[in-house]
């Protein structure tokens, strides 16, 4: 069967990883969350001690991107590819709230867009891949065939991460989830280089009362759908 490329675009915390990882395993293509790529950078910049918007803490880090060396690792338990930088990996570290707080920042810096962005491009030559991020349907895969735009309501998306934060042993209030994640959607959508953005052929999935067995169901069957028409 043809593969095809799907293209999953969305706000902060809509579900959009989990129904990627999910809809990639039951297809048999590859994964990428670009977001881990971005939080990767952004580890590397804290550690770095070059985060902040001073014009000095940004040519210092743009200086310092060839040294940021990023992969992705499989993890043959986990059934997913795991983020690691410069050989160590920081999947744990990538998703605290501190690196979470960064990353909106980090991201508008057009230098480190253009670096993942052809990280990017080169991973989903062969098809048969799902992304998820902010820019993949307009601009890493403009022509992709599916593209989907998730949306759900920043209260709902708030009390999903604060739920997943608590599991994991953060000492976080749900307050401050909330603001992170009205924060970063403001800076993801107004920045200037690759706003978040619907792309004009992407379908548009608000999840606020959905499921994830539902929404599984219904993006799975519907990409089944485009790959017959291939
Ligand atoms: O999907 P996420 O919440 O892990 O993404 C973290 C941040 O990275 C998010 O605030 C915006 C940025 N990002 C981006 O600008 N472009 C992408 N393709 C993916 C993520």
């Amino acid at each position: 069967m043809q593969k095809i490329t799907i293209a999953i675009d969305g706000f902060s915390s809509t579900g959009k990883s989990t129904l990627a990882k999910q809809l990639a395993k039951a297809l048999g293509y590859i994964y990428v969350d670009t977001g881990a790529m971005y939080r990767a950078i952004t580890l590397f910049a804290m550690r770095n001690k070059f985060v902040g918007v001073e014009k000095e803490n940004i040519n210092a880090l743009i200086k310092l991107l060839p040294k940021a060396k990023l992969k992705f690792v499989f993890n043959e338990q986990l059934g997913f590819a795991e983020m690691y930088l410069n050989g160590e990996n920081v999947e744990k570290e990538i998703r605290s709230i501190e690196v979470s707080n960064q990353v909106s920042r980090v991201a508008t810096i057009e230098e480190v867009r253009h670096k993942l962005v052809d990280m990017q491009k080169e991973m989903g030559k062969e098809k048969g891949i799902v992304m998820d991020g902010r820019d993949i349907g307009t601009v890493v895969f403009p022509d992709a065939e599916l593209k989907i735009f998730m949306t759900a309501s920043p209260e709902t998306r708030a009390y999903r991460r604060y739920k997943e934060l608590l599991d994991k042993g953060d000492k976080v209030t749900y307050k401050e989830v909330l603001k992170n994640i009205q924060n970063r959607d403001y800076v993801d959508s107004h920045r200037e280089f690759s706003p978040l953005r619907r792309a004009e052929d992407a379908i548009e999935f608000d999840n606020s009362d959905m499921g994830m067995e539902e929404q599984f169901d219904r993006i799975y069957n519907h990409s089944l759908r485009v790959i017959e028409k291939q």
